[in-house]
């Protein structure tokens, strides 16, 4: 397993290219499934997650060719399809179960392995399920996969209302309802970038959808869909991440296609901290504002709140604010992983069920220190940014599954950054 050694200190000047949408493109990519025509997607990230649906998809005989080092994705699903997605591909990602809408849609019926326990909290289907039981779908547990089957053999369109606002959930049923009998409407659906994405791509491919970015999602299901060539939507998550670098150890650097409506509420946080955000013809242009951060509260919320994805980073950039924050987490029951690394490096952190208290410290000092999950591994990487002396991360495969070239992009900037294979 590799290890990345951050040595801190550096200010950081210059720009950072920021990439195609993990979370978007994972929703995308199943999509391929609904029509017999070639989906390509361009502008895609080159991600270990990009890799393992890419494997699924090829295992249930979807063609996908990655083209232009990976950032061309052409796919097509013509031929025989099968519905069994397997537990050793499924358990690897938990998207994995974003082939269950479109297998039920094209083939009337599915076998999609659970996904299995995951670091950030226990993750179950049920507003997946609820949701397709409620367009005709029935759905039963066995052996640790979801056999699923369309009344019929083909799903009819329903009103569903979500109990929460479930990403995943509105993209399987989105899908789902794209081929379905009739008209689907969901109501309390997620209102995420990536939701909008998905929604325009599936009306490239002649999908009636409306509402998607807002809380009711209307979808007329229609006979087929055709083919089509999509971009993926920009990465929040990772321009989140990349903002907080020259906001953790100074310098002003410009994130290359970044966008301040995907990170409003990230981004009115960071201008309470002192960080002055400033739209440029190519992005977005990050600096402190003058002297040190300040604390902020911060609490997590589906979009457009402050997005889950970014609150471990944020936590990284209060640990040497002036004063104390409180951050509360309230999409996943186990996402504060990486505070006891970050105390490991000195920080003041008082985890309580839901809410981290941080006080602020004037310096965090470099340690080795231990990647849990993806958003966990470079919350550190941020930390040892600013830290005296030397960190370690390691199990950086974390990092890998959602960001690709960090230290390339990193030390383009002047980070003092590498990455050490099988430390
Ligand atoms: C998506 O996960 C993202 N992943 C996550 O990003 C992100 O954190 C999450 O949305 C929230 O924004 C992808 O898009 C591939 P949810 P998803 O369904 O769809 C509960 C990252 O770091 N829930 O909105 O799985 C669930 O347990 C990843 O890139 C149910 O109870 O998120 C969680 O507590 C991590 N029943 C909450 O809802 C269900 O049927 C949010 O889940 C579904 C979800």
């Amino acid at each position: 397993m590799d290890s990345i050694f951050v040595r801190g200190g550096k200010q950081l000047h210059g720009q950072i290219p920021i990439a195609g949408a993990k979370n978007a493109c994972l929703a995308l990519m199943p999509a391929t499934l609904l029509s017999d025509e070639p989906l390509t997607l361009t502008g895609a990230p080159r991600l270990s997650d990009i890799r393992t649906m890419t494997e699924l998809l090829q295992s249930l005989g979807a063609e996908v060719t990655s083209l232009q080092e990976g950032q061309v994705l052409a796919m097509s699903s013509h031929g025989r399809i099968e519905t069994r997605a397997d537990y050793d591909i499924v358990r690897k990602m938990r998207a994995s179960n974003l082939v269950l809408g479109p297998l039920l849609a094209r083939e009337g019926h599915a076998e999609v392995s659970l996904p299995g326990g995951c670091a950030i909290g226990a993750r179950p289907m049920d507003i997946h399920t609820d949701g397709l039981a409620r367009m005709g779908a029935e759905i039963e547990l066995k052996d640790g996969y979801l056999h699923a089957k369309a009344q019929g053999g083909k799903l009819k369109g329903a009103v569903i209302d979500f109990p929460f606002a479930s990403v995943g959930a509105t993209e399987n049923i989105m899908m789902a309802a794209t081929l379905a009998k009739g008209t689907t409407v969901i109501n309390n659906a997620a209102r995420e970038p990536e939701i909008v994405d998905l929604a325009t791509c599936l009306r490239a491919m002649g999908a009636q959808i409306d509402g998607d970015g807002t809380s009711t999602i209307k979808v007329q299901g229609v006979d087929r869909l055709k083919g089509a060539t999509h971009r993926v939507v920009t990465d929040r998550i990772e321009l989140g991440t990349y903002m907080l670098a020259p906001a953790i150890c100074g310098g002003e650097v410009e994130l290359l296609g970044g966008r301040i409506d995907l990170l409003a509420a990230f981004c009115e946080k960071l201008d309470a901290a002192g960080i002055a955000v400033t739209e440029t013809d190519m992005g977005l242009k990050v600096a402190r504002k003058n002297g040190r951060i300040r604390a902020v509260d911060v609490t997590t919320e589906p979009f457009p709140g402050f997005p889950t994805d970014l609150q471990a980073q944020m936590m990284a950039l209060l640990c040497t604010a002036e004063g104390t924050s409180r951050l509360e987490e309230t999409i996943f029951e186990n996402r504060f992983m990486h505070a006891p690394e970050l105390i490991r490096m000195g920080a003041d952190i008082d985890v309580h069920g839901g809410t981290a208290t941080v006080t602020g410290v004037e310096r965090l000092k470099g340690a080795p220190v231990m990647a849990t999950d993806l958003r966990a591994s470079v919350s550190l990487i941020l930390a040892g940014l600013a830290a005296e002396g030397e960190t370690r991360v390691a199990r950086v495969y974390h990092l890998d599954r959602g960001y690709e070239h960090v230290v390339t992009k990193l030390s383009g900037v002047g980070a003092d950054i590498e990455r050490i294979k099988g430390q």
